[in-house]
């Protein structure tokens, strides 16, 4: 069933596990986090980037999530992730999203502060969550590429209080893409935010760019020298320390090249797409499962 995602999310942040967003921008990956999702019986978010639907058009992802959330028996909540205009924040609200994000990092504190108050009233009235972000990534996907700032958590107190948003996307060393900085999370400075911020809070570029994956997708062919994430360790200690929503993209991406480049080397006669599609599927519904079991939220309905 399709909720909002402050119903799950509050629940992880009080039961100390985190909920994975995943990227999504067809169908075979939205079947994956949702078919992955359910088999552990885990509450999952699907999220959309702006150029993910500039791809797949905004109506079709909606409806597509609707149908495959509706048959699922887990909580599924479908999310604008990095919304960074007011237009297309309002159609997703008006289309059928039931969480967005505010991304007016870039912004000076108060006008960042003031677009997200005003997102946040818009999308309450129509029972629709809110995610704001106080800080900047490192790194470059679909979304923002920027230089790293890291949040400040007597500014981040602040926002929350001024904006009403239900969650807050911290910058603490992670970075978007498959490319990661080398810097060390700010563990420190996570708990010193969780202690003044009651809200959940997300954890962006946080994919783990695993050994095994890279090495398939290369011994297929792929060229992802210096690939580099976030190891399992790292983002267990940081849900411990208060994150409740862990977005995923690249992991998804680097096991759907490494299952579509395997299929295509070692079954040169299938011209299907439906075939050559179902091993990408499988490993990206592997991966989808092995970051929940990370996440901790098995078993959660
Ligand atoms: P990764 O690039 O680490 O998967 O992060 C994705 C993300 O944070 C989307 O908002």
């Amino acid at each position: 069933m399709l909720v909002n995602s402050r119903l799950i999310l509050n629940k992880a942040d009080k039961g100390r596990y985190a909920i994975g967003a995943f990227n999504v921008s067809n169908l075979e990956i939205m079947q994956a986090v949702i078919e992955g999702a359910s088999e552990l019986r885990s509450p999952v978010i699907v999220q959309t980037s702006e150029s993910a639907i500039k791809y797949a058009g905004m109506q079709n992802l909606v409806a597509m999530t609707r149908n495959l959330s509706g048959t699922a028996k887990i909580p599924v909540a479908l999310h604008l992730d990095h919304g960074k205009t007011i237009e297309t924040i309002k159609k997703a609200i008006e289309s059928g999203y039931t969480s967005v994000m505010i991304d007016a990092s870039d912004q000076p504190f108060e006008k960042n502060a003031a677009i997200t108050k005003r997102i946040a009233l818009l999308a309450h009235k129509k029972e629709v969550s809110v995610e704001g972000e106080l800080g900047t990534l490192g790194g470059k996907e679909d979304y923002v590429s920027g230089r790293a700032e890291l949040t400040d958590p007597g500014m981040a107190k602040e926002f929350v209080e001024k904006t009403g948003v239900d969650c807050l996307a911290v910058a603490i060393g992670t970075s978007h893409g498959a490319f990661k900085a080398a810097a060390r999370l700010d563990i420190k400075r996570l708990k010193k935010i969780k202690k003044l911020v009651k809200i959940p809070l997300a954890l962006h570029g946080a994919s783990g760019v695993y050994r095994d994956i890279v090495a398939k997708a290369e011994k297929y062919g792929a060229k992802l020298e210096s690939a580099k994430g976030n190891s399992d360790t790292e983002i267990q200690v940081s849900i411990a320390a208060g994150v409740s929503k862990v977005n995923t993209d690249t992991d998804l991406r680097l096991s759907f090249t490494a299952g579509l480049r395997k299929c295509l080397k070692e079954k040169t006669n299938l011209f299907d797409p439906r075939e050559i599609m179902k091993e990408a599927k499988n490993e990206m519904k592997r991966m989808v499962k092995r970051r929940i079991i990370l996440f901790g939220s098995s078993n959660k309905c």
